[in-house]
């Protein structure tokens, strides 16, 4: 007996000598996602990913060029691991649901040089059901203090040449249509990236937690088949991250799903954050606003001061006086400031001094006195100097008004010049005015913007932002084509929030016949309108979440229609649980939310007319709703008749299925109340 103990220690022991240090699997809690981590004969560490025995990511390298220093990227060995499993709901003050769940097992892998500088860096994998996120750590050490990357070596190799929807890698705008191509075409893309495999799986690449680093692109490896190397927007002389030890950077992530819903009901990219900083949130209250600025966009009025100057006293309370009637939270006034005639100058935008003919501590009065959240609007004009400086200023000046809510913007070339929207300068710019808004009590929604990565987690004052090519490019461009709102969803909106504006009721613009063309020709702003029906634009405002949600139409198209504006205003900017129910990339989606104990769903889709049956047991049972209907009416497509709808209202039970009728360019809203 004694023996044979003796015999079983002495193998455990070779085996755990010879198989942990330079091999090691981490496994989801359901064990069906598998990643592994080893470094080959040239000690270059490399991970795969495999999900239901499927290859996910096939062995991928990484690592990191840095700037008068050797290179990390080989050399390594592994000298130890740490294990760690979390099991844990958590409470979000707002969002697309109440409650999260954070179950994953983690994996620290120790790395140091075998030689040499003997530098040590760690990889963190995290390993949930549904995707999978790593990072990289560099530990506190003598030889890597003060440094600079010059490139990060973060390979992903997928397994074919899978269905990519993409926009093409910009290191100042994400506003673009997206592709629809193979692997093989999409050469250097934007993250979130979204893929279908052939055995129809679905995978997105993206970041978490993107922090003092620089934003990631992804470019096609010139040598090696189907997979993608990170590309780091540089800063103006070419470096990429500077960096000082202790430091890590953001979380690769790889979502995984069976259908594309699969990805959107992820809570992985929020989860991968760090939790809430913010003590009292009770200040933090989404909701949806009003705004003076479509009016903009479509040419009736302009931003600077004037006879057609938008932003007036009056126009502002006109709006304050509809948001009260209709139970909308908040108004944004656009143009309030002065600066917009030298709009692209150096120190164009005063953010302090309000343009003539608006009375800003009038207008804050009356927005507190009706109880509607006036939101200021700063752009910066890309300006980052000049916004850093009066920054402090203004932002005492809003608390002193009582205004909690701040559209900024960043329409132009970043000052001082060389620099980029997504490179690292940038990234700390926006997160200072995160930490500086929180200081004064303000709620953000930043225009132009970094992508979001889920810091509404760690910044619960960072509700949404643009990062996408929004409303506005329907009042002055060809426009979006029908199905640009139903590829946002499984790509962009995989990062968080979106502040995309839907809402226009007066698709084509019908009611604003004396428009001007401000930034492009007269015939392009002739042809331009929105390509949906008026009912799409109801159920986007549910598909398209953002805690700041705009009605975004005049409000006189609004008074035309106040029976369909029903839904939206008995709608919410904050849900107790979301699902998407069906939907497939590019083609449509319908999602459900709830709030206490209503439920709304918005169903579009392309310019495909469809109907798809949908199954209502997310209801509760044993009760009856009524489902108060929006639909397009019969014939109505955005091509004919797009401002059409019909109204229906039936009785329903959870055990019901409901054939969801979206006619081509068009779609469904549904309330549902609870009747007994
Ligand atoms: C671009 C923003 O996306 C838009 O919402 C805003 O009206 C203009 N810049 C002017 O700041
Ligand atoms: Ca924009």
């Amino acid at each position: 007996m004694k023996i044979i103990k003796l015999f079983v220690f002495l193998l455990l022991s070779i085996l755990s000598f010879s198989c942990t240090p330079n091999y090691m699997v981490a496994n989801s809690p359901d064990e069906k996602l598998i990643v592994e981590v080893s470094v080959d004969d040239k000690g270059a560490p490399w991970y795969s990913v495999t999900w239901a025995g499927e290859p996910i990511i096939k062995k991928s390298y990484l690592g990191f060029e840095l700037k008068d220093q050797p290179a990390m990227i080989n050399n390594f060995e592994i000298v130890g691991e740490i294990r760690n499993t979390m099991n844990q709901t958590w409470e979000q003050p707002w969002g697309e649901n109440k409650k999260v769940l954070d179950h994953h097992n983690e994996l620290t892998v120790n790395l140091r040089e075998k030689d040499g500088l003997k530098r040590k860096m760690n990889l963190v994998f995290r390993v949930f059901n549904n995707g999978v996120g790593f990072r990289y750590e560099f530990p506190e050490q003598d030889n890597l203090k003060e440094f600079v990357i010059m490139d990060e070596k973060t390979q992903f190799q997928l397994s074919n040449n899978h269905d990519t929807w993409w926009i093409w890698a910009d290191y100042d705008t994400y506003e673009k249509l997206y592709n629809h191509t193979d692997v093989d075409s999409a050469s250097w893309v934007a993250t979130p990236v979204t893929f279908q495999t052939k055995e129809n799986y679905f995978i997105s690449l993206h970041e978490a937690a993107l922090t003092d680093y620089a934003g990631m692109t992804l470019k096609l490896s010139d040598d090696k088949k189907y997979t993608y190397e990170s590309a780091l927007v540089p800063w103006a002389n070419g470096d990429k991250v500077r960096t000082t030890a202790p430091s890590k950077t953001p979380w690769r992530t790889i979502q995984v799903g069976r259908q594309a819903s699969d990805l959107v009901n992820s809570n992985m990219i929020i989860n991968l954050n760090e939790p809430n900083k913010i003590e009292d949130t009770s200040w933090i209250k989404p909701m949806q606003y009003l705004g003076i600025w479509w009016e903009f966009h479509i040419g009736t009025k302009e931003w600077k001061e004037g006879p057609r100057q938008g932003a007036t006293t009056e126009e502002a309370k006109k709006y304050i006086d509809f948001a009260a009637k209709h139970n909308i939270g908040g108004v944004v006034v656009e143009g309030w400031n002065s600066g917009w005639d030298k709009w692209g100058e150096k120190d164009a935008f005063d953010h302090i001094t309000p343009a003539k003919g608006y009375d800003l501590e009038a207008v804050a009065k009356y927005a507190n006195d009706n109880n509607v959240a006036l939101i200021m609007h700063n752009e910066t004009g890309g300006d980052i100097p000049s916004y850093e400086k009066y920054m402090d200023e203004a932002f005492n000046l809003y608390e002193k008004l009582g205004i909690n809510a701040l559209k900024t913007g960043y329409a132009g070339g970043i000052f001082p010049r060389g620099e980029h929207h997504h490179g690292q300068f940038m990234v700390n710019h926006y997160r200072k005015v995160v930490e500086e808004a929180a200081k004064h009590k303000i709620m953000l929604d930043a225009h132009e913007p970094i992508k979001p990565t889920g810091i509404r987690r760690t910044w619960p004052n960072m509700m949404t932002r643009e990062g996408v090519r929004g409303m506005e490019w329907n009042g002055w461009s060809d426009g979006n084509p029908p199905n640009h709102t139903l590829i946002l969803p499984f790509t962009r909106m995989l990062g968080g929030p979106l502040d995309y504006t839907p809402g226009i009721f007066d698709v084509k613009y019908e009611n604003s016949p004396n428009r001007v063309a401000w930034n492009t020709t007269a015939e392009i702003m002739n042809e331009a309108r929105v390509h949906t029906t008026l009912v799409k634009q109801m159920a986007l405002s549910i598909i398209l979440y953002s805690p700041l949600q705009m009605a975004s139409d005049l409000v006189e198209n609004y008074e035309k229609h106040l029976d369909a504006f029903k839904f939206l205003s008995s709608s919410t900017a904050d849900w107790d649980e979301s699902k998407m129910l069906a939907g497939e990339i590019g083609e449509y989606a319908i999602t459900a939310r709830r709030t206490g104990d209503e439920w709304f769903i918005g169903a579009a889709t392309d310019e495909k007319g469809r109907a798809v049956s949908i199954n209502l047991d997310f209801l509760e049972p044993n009760k009856v709703y009524k489902a108060i209907i929006y639909t397009d009416a019969q014939g109505t497509t955005y091509l004919n008749n797009p401002k059409n709808y019909e109204i229906v209202e039936k009785n329903v039970t959870s055990n019901e299925t409901m054939l969801i009728q979206m006619n081509a360019g068009g779609g469904e809203a549904i309330h549902f109340q609870v009747l007994q």
